[in-house]
């Protein structure tokens, strides 16, 4: 990787004897928006404090640029923060909160005016900009903290789970400002998330969270399409998984025996040798289903044990002989009743073999 902006090098933290953040690497390159992403209590916000410099790594630098930035405090870093709460000035406007950063850094009155005004429209509070903090709800002050963070245009910014208190429509909406205010200015985000649709609407590259390591990073594609663990498969969507032996290894494929019968060919992410016990994980979405009784091809022989309409899919639950999978069917395609003898088919790329 070229222009790499932000380095972990063999970051650890340790609070007493628990071991939060565990000897973990990672590179982001200048410009890159990568979400680390990972179920409560991975360390997300602990790797950030760190980056950020509210904490000490146990082991391990942090460089920015190239350069050590350990015995930095935090506001020589020029890192725009935006935390899990708000840490808004209470005894301020709305407005001063966010002409702070400015005024920090020795910016010209009518120039802190205009750029106010600018980030105070991207947050739509611009009606809002004399009231204190306490007059806001939730949502509002994390979009004043949020505006407050981007003003001064820092070279990295950090957010902690910053849409998390807001409704629906509107997180959705500031995930796509957020990431077009990224692509306009070209800034490094890290962005912390538990939520899965999130991380994979925002990010370049996501780096997946558990128990203070990277279990996988890579483009959201990546992730989704080709997870290395069962850990990432099933924290990122949702997953069919089937036990299974190695039969033989050709290439990018391995031809696999199932535990219950039958046969496929599916893709490999890492080495598997014949012999070796794997799991197989294919997504609903990738499977489908014809009439029959026998599996040819890349297919599992099943019986249909409900099918539900949701609006914009069919959801089809299989019985216990092909595994109870899931299948997630186009919405325009036809309903399968209860007791149906199908035939569920995938292709050899979209189901990915796990090495347990
Ligand atoms: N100051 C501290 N002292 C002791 N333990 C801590 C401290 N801060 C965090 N921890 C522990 O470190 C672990 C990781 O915490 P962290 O806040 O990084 O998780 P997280 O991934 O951000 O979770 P969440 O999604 O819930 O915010 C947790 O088990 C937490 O209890
Ligand atoms: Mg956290």
């Amino acid at each position: 990787m070229t222009d790499i902006r932000i380095r972990f090098d063999g970051i650890s933290k340790w609070y007493g004897s628990l071991c939060v953040v565990d000897n973990l690497d990672l590179d982001i390159a200048k410009g890159q928006f990568v979400s680390l992403l990972g179920p409560s209590g991975s360390g997300k916000t602990t790797l950030l404090m760190m980056l950020a410099g509210f904490e000490t790594p146990t082991k391990g630098r942090v460089l920015v640029d190239g350069e050590p930035v350990d015995h930095l405090p935090t506001y020589r870093r020029d890192m725009g923060v935006v935390f899990q709460s708000y840490a808004l000035f209470p005894h301020m406007s709305v407005g001063e909160n966010i002409a702070f950063p400015l005024q920090m850094r020795g910016v010209g009155a009518a120039e802190i005016g205009e750029r106010v005004a600018r980030a105070l429209d991207m947050v739509q509070l611009s009606a809002m900009r004399d009231r204190r903090p306490s007059q806001l709800s939730g949502g509002q002050q994390q979009r004043v903290a949020l505006a407050r963070a981007l003003v001064f245009e820092p070279r990295v910014v950090l957010m902690d789970e910053p849409l998390g208190a807001l409704d629906k429509q509107l997180r959705e909406q500031m995930q796509l400002d957020i990431r077009a205010l990224h692509n306009r200015l070209g800034l490094t985000i890290v962005f912390v998330t538990h939520d899965q649709s999130e991380a994979l609407t925002m990010s370049d590259r996501i780096a997946v969270l558990n128990k203070g390591k990277i279990e996988q990073i890579g483009t959201p594609r990546e992730i989704y399409d080709e997870p290395h663990t069962r850990f990432v498969a099933e924290f990122i969507g949702e997953t069919n998984l089937a036990e299974g032996t190695v039969e033989s290894v050709a290439g990018a494929e391995a031809r696999i025996a199932l535990k219950r019968g039958g046969h496929v060919i599916a893709g490999l992410s890492g080495k598997v040798a014949a012999g070796q016990d794997v799991l197989l994980s294919i997504r609903p979405e990738r499977i489908e289903l014809k009439d029959g009784t026998v599996a040819t091809g890349n297919s599992i022989a099943a019986r249909v044990a409900d099918c539900v309409y949701q609006g914009d899919h069919l959801r089809v639950q299989l019985d216990g002989s092909a595994h109870g999978f899931i299948v997630r069917l186009d919405r325009k395609s036809r309903e399968w009743q209860p007791g149906a003898e199908v035939v569920a088919e995938f292709r050899p790329a979209d189901c990915r073999v796990i090495a347990p």
